[in-house]
């Protein structure tokens, strides 16, 4: 198989991953911080290693905490549902959100009353308007702004500092959805009040583990899932202390441990080397699908601020029926669709059937991408 679906999921793993994971439950296999005895502390401090990981990977200071949880979906619910609304507070999102931002925003405006405005973005250029938004903030003030990193259907990443700075002006406080770019594409999270982040995409991690770097002046969430902690476990009340307050019930220690790895194996060989090696296939990918008359891509106008995603219509072709002819006579993968992103089909005219996804990961290669080539060569004569 080609796999280019790398934005659902990078695969495969670094072989450190699956080597740890499977030594996990043969050699430790015990509950973490549940006991005093030797493995169940050695299982907390594996937790704290990690943790100690995630906030290296992403520079977050001593006035960040890093709060683990099973995705970045419940991640962003921890967010959006902990937060003390108003009436008629107005929250900003790009008109790139993923369902886990949107359909949890659509649910609170419903409850609290919430005023939910789109960032000005060309859909064309899909470059953001920061000039409208500044006015739009100036006349309805944030109080949150809810911002993917990188969009998981056109790859565009978002101009981060701008928005922050400007949402800071006016009082609002930032949440970035990092699922898809984190650990890979820069970002200073000095000012940014919460980042959501997964293991198992460009972290190189597994499935089970994502979490959210918090400013410390932001941990003032209810919490989204109540219950032991192995700590006070006398008191009714969950305990006050970020992060243990957002984690109850027993760890995924698995997926830690095959995250702790996948950050080893990242530092080893770099992000910047691997955000370079994702860039240049792209930009190969990109080149190969534009010689095409029948394909029409949805990228950013300016490559610059653009990952890894590439997005395509066929003429003639639906993208499920793209995606089918791909896997079944060539055996490469994709995802067709609508990419769990309605919003961003809406705004680029795609819906209802979305567009064919190509997304790359570190370990496909050039030889990979010229292939597709040969594959549509032949298919779209
Ligand atoms: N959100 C993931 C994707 O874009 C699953 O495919």
């Amino acid at each position: 198989m080609i796999y280019f679906d790398n934005a659902a999921t990078t695969y495969p793993k670094p072989e450190a991953v699956y080597n740890k994971m499977d030594q996990f439950y043969r050699e430790f296999g015990v509950n973490a911080g549940r006991g005093a005895y030797e493995r169940a502390k050695k299982g907390a401090k594996l937790i704290e290693d990690t943790r100690s990981k995630v906030a290296s990977i992403f520079k977050a200071g001593g006035d960040k905490e890093v709060i683990f949880t099973p995705s970045a979906t419940i991640a962003i619910n921890l967010i959006l549902q902990g937060l003390d609304w108003k009436d008629g507070d107005v929250i900003y999102y790009s008109p790139f959100e993923h369902n886990a931002v949107l359909r949890t925003l659509y649910k609170l405006e419903e409850n609290y009353n919430l005023v939910l405005k789109e960032i000005p973005v060309n859909n064309l250029t899909l470059e953001f308007n920061l000039v409208d938004l500044e006015q739009m903030f100036a006349s309805e003030k944030p109080r949150l702004v809810a911002l993917s990193h990188v969009s998981n259907v056109c790859g565009v990443i978002a101009p981060v500092e701008e928005v922050v700075k400007l949402a800071r002006k006016y009082g609002g406080s930032i949440l970035v959805d990092g699922a898809q770019g984190a650990g890979l594409v820069p970002i200073d999270l000095s000012e940014v009040d919460y980042y959501v982040w997964t293991g198992h995409k460009t972290l190189y991690g597994p499935f089970g583990i994502a979490g959210v770097v918090v400013d410390k002046k932001a941990t003032n969430l209810t919490p989204l899932i109540y219950g032991g902690t192995g700590s006070a476990s006398e008191e009714r009340e969950m305990p006050i202390e970020t992060p243990i307050r957002y984690e109850a019930g027993s760890s995924n220690i698995q997926a830690i441990a095959g995250l702790n790895v996948a950050l080893d194996w990242l530092e080893e060989v770099g992000s910047k080397e691997v955000f370079e090696h994702e860039k240049k296939l792209t930009l190969k990918l990109i080149d190969i699908l534009a010689e095409f008359m029948d394909i029409n891509l949805f990228i950013p106008k300016d490559l610059d601020t653009h990952f890894n995603v590439v997005a395509a219509n066929f003429s003639g072709y639906k993208p499920h029926e793209v995606g089918k002819i791909l896997d079944e006579k060539f055996d490469i993968a994709v995802r067709a669709g609508l990419h769990c992103s309605p919003r961003v089909h809406e705004f680029l005219g795609t819906m209802p059937n979305g567009l064919v996804r190509f997304s790359l990961g570190c370990f496909n290669t050039e030889e990979e991408v010229d292939k597709l080539k040969g594959v549509l060569d032949s298919f779209l004569i």
